[in-house]
């Protein structure tokens, strides 16, 4: 039996979806601890390319996949995806089981997000739009609604009772919006939510603790990034849950001592999308030269990815937070025609002091220290080997581990499944 969690090292975006893929292969069951329909994980198989947003990824290989009570579940997303994974002829009725107390995403939730982001102007966080912050908000404030409330409608009633007024208040005095939510139509659709989804909803702690109990692999599947966490990340430009592998206990219900590996994926540059620090981002010919190379555009909203090199302290800072066993890194393939290629390892600030670590604040005008590294100029495609890697491209993953701290046990050449090495197999499953 082995608990591996996956997360993503940077700022989302660093191919957690197709590493998740291949891992799942040796999964009994995979799941999700944090986040919405705010993520995009983009898989490739059989020719065939598929984009999940809230199900794990783990579905696609018709392994038990479970969306743990740390998600935050819009159930019309959630619907949608249903109809995509039917078009592969994938059963979730068979595969999919949805925690009792994830909270729910609300129609009031969305529509705050975008009315606090316009509000914003200049200041916006760039939020996917999906109610994400506002759904987590109100599961702090302690005003959320969870799938198990939707069960008894007059308990359902209640709670709307109470919590509508206040947000049409806030729509009419401080949105200034014509717009007012209605209880009656609340408790209408998402009755019949409850109706479609009640025989998945299940403990999922207890669901997932029999699993290990009973010696089957156990995956975590992180959403987002490292840099997007609430605590931890680039605050406030960051999402509204624990992204990092800590988040596993909280959203999943699994004890710190159940976990045995935490795989961090690493993107062999550097993305992010939305407002927010961002040290080593290339606003010239090059930062375009890798959104074309690495089709860098977002995979929920289709925003171009603001893109820039490979920054070692920020994952050195993510080999800490998550307390990463392995790192695997992906689009390697996307430097393959670089002569040269940069790696940050320092940032100095306007008055000359050198950063080996990213402050909380992010200092305007702090410029990256870079390394610069000879590239492979060939095609590593189709190469399955590890020891056929170019020498280039093994001095550059080399350097990196010795930076960041943490030792390589995948290296992600394509999107395809097929296009992965595994350098270290003891790293994966035990
Ligand atoms: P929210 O999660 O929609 O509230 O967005 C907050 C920030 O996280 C924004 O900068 C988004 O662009 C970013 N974000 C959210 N989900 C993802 C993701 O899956 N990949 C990359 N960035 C994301």
């Amino acid at each position: 039996m082995t608990c591996v969690v996956i997360v993503g090292t940077q700022w989302g975006d660093e191919g957690k979806g197709k590493l998740v893929d291949f891992l799942t292969e040796g999964a009994d069951l995979v799941a999700r601890y944090q986040g919405g329909n705010n993520a995009g994980h983009t898989v490739k198989f059989e020719d065939q390319s598929f984009i999940l947003h809230l199900i794990p990824s783990g579905i696609l290989r018709n392994k038990m996949s479970v969306i743990g009570n740390g998600t935050v579940v819009d159930p019309e997303a959630l619907l949608q995806e249903f109809e995509g994974l039917q078009t592969v002829d994938i059963s979730v009725e068979k595969y999919l089981k949805i925690s009792e107390t994830a909270h729910l995403i609300m129609p009031y939730h969305r529509v705050f997000d975008k009315l606090r982001e316009q509000a914003q102007g200049d200041n916006k966080i760039g939020t996917t739009g999906r109610g994400i912050g506002p759904a987590y908000t109100d599961k702090v404030a302690r005003s959320g609604i969870r799938f198990t409330d939707l069960k008894n409608p007059a308990h359902l009633r209640n709670r709307l009772e109470t919590l509508i007024p206040e947000k049409n208040c806030l729509m009419k005095y401080f949105f200034q919006s014509p717009v007012q939510f209605s209880v009656d139509q609340i408790v209408e659709e998402y009755r019949g939510y409850y109706e479609q989804f009640k025989s998945f909803l299940c403990d999922s702690s207890l669901l997932i603790n029999q699993a290990i109990d009973n010696n089957q692999n156990v995956l975590f599947e992180g959403a987002q990034g490292t840099f997007l966490d609430v605590d931890h990340g680039t605050y406030p430009f960051v999402t509204s849950s624990n992204t990092m592998a800590g988040g596993v206990c909280a959203g999943c219900g699994v004890g710190p001592s159940k976990i045995d590996k935490v795989i961090g994926i690493v993107k062999a540059y550097t993305t992010r999308v939305g407002s927010g620090p961002f040290p080593t981002e290339l606003l010239d010919d090059m930062g375009g030269f890798l959104r074309k190379e690495g089709s860098e555009f977002g995979a929920t909203t289709g925003r171009p990815r603001r893109c820039g090199w490979f920054d070692a302290v920020l994952v050195r800072q993510a080999v800490r937070l998550n307390g990463l066993t392995s790192l695997a890194i992906t689009k390697l393939d996307v430097l393959d025609k670089l002569e040269t290629i940069k790696m940050a390892v320092g940032y100095q600030s306007a008055d000359g002091k050198t950063h080996t670590e990213l402050p909380p604040i992010y200092e305007e005008g702090m410029t990256p220290i870079y390394e610069e590294h000879s590239g492979w100029q060939c095609p590593t495609k189709d190469i399955t080997e590890y020891d056929d890697l170019p020498k280039a491209l093994i001095d550059y993953l080399n350097r990196m581990s010795e930076l960041v701290g943490a030792p390589v046990s995948i290296i992600s050449v394509g999107p395809k499944r097929e296009e992965t090495i595994v350098s270290d197999p003891d790293q994966i499953w035990a």
